[in-house]
């Protein structure tokens, strides 16, 4: 079966949203949805939002789910915003669990803020399986950026989040809490073993050196033979060091304080304060 599939780019911060459509009905589900946020004033906006809801809207799609391939760290999800607006359950994997109670202590919670999953409507396991209309989704565990990170395929499409990047840009850090490295070469293993045909979305593109335009679709053809750190069966121990050293050399992402906060609680602000307004934290020295 193949899936219609509608990207939303968001330059801000690089990330690729999708609208996944049954070609046979109304039925459809989005991945990685991005809420705006200026960090400087505090301010959301959801303006890359509105734009998927639009297009939901007047092809008159019917939202069954809005998954998360994992907890970003550089942009908040509008999930929840989405939920009001179109309805469908909010899904991602159950090694969230374990993203709660590290970053649960990193941002010292209270007990308000459970490490239980319950934001989330839907904690998929490897090899969970699900549907878009007629649509069947297979869920793959895909660790190394973080420890819970989930590939959607849905017919010939797998959403990858953050494992492979264009060939031509390579793969994702794993120098978050709970990375790996070696789990990231494993799992993008797993995902290069789907048909050669398979599309493959990912979760953001920064262009890469010769390339002046953006891009997020490839295949795993295309991965096998041409990504720049894993490509043509380059091995783990050769990946792990180029991977680590690189890691070394990366900034923290621009909103990885914010984002963390809102996205390990599904999209949702924490509680308001006593004074009825909403705050995020800054820790010191922490990352
Ligand atoms: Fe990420």
């Amino acid at each position: 079966m193949t899936p219609k599939v509608k990207a939303f780019f968001d330059a801000e911060t690089f990330t690729v949203s999708y609208l996944v459509q049954d070609p046979e009905g109304d039925a459809c589900a989005i991945i990685d949805s991005v809420l705006d946020f200026d960090h400087a004033s505090g301010r959301t906006n959801t303006r890359s939002a509105d734009e998927i809801i639009g297009y939901v809207q007047s092809n008159s799609l019917r939202t069954e789910w809005i998954l998360e391939s994992h907890v970003h760290a550089d942009h908040l999800s509008a999930a929840p915003y989405l939920q009001q607006k179109l309805g469908g359950k909010i899904g991602i994997g159950d090694q969230i669990v374990a993203i709660q109670e590290t970053f649960g202590k990193i941002f010292n919670e209270g007990t308000e803020f459970q490490r239980d999953g319950s934001q989330f409507d839907a904690l998929f396991r490897d090899g969970d399986g699900f549907h878009v209309g007629q649509m069947r989704g297979d869920v793959l565990h895909t660790p190394g950026h973080t420890p819970a990170c989930m590939t959607y395929v849905i017919g010939d499409a797998a959403f990858v989040g953050d494992t492979l990047f264009m060939p031509d840009f390579g793969t994702a850090r794993c120098d978050f809490p709970g990375g790996s490295s070696g789990d990231l070469y494993n799992s993008i293993q797993r995902i290069l073993s789907l048909p050669d045909a398979t599309r493959i979305f990912v979760g953001h593109d920064y262009k890469a050196p010769g390339r002046d335009e953006f891009a997020w679709e490839t295949t795993v053809e295309e991965q096998k033979a041409l990504n720049v750190h894993i490509g043509q069966g380059r091995s783990i121990e050769e990946f792990v060091e180029m991977r680590d050293a690189r890691d070394a050399t990366l900034a923290m992402p621009r909103l990885i304080l914010p984002s963390l906060q809102v996205n390990m609680r599904a999209g949702q602000m924490p509680p308001e304060d006593e004074n009825g307004d909403v705050f995020l934290k800054l820790p010191v020295n922490k990352l």
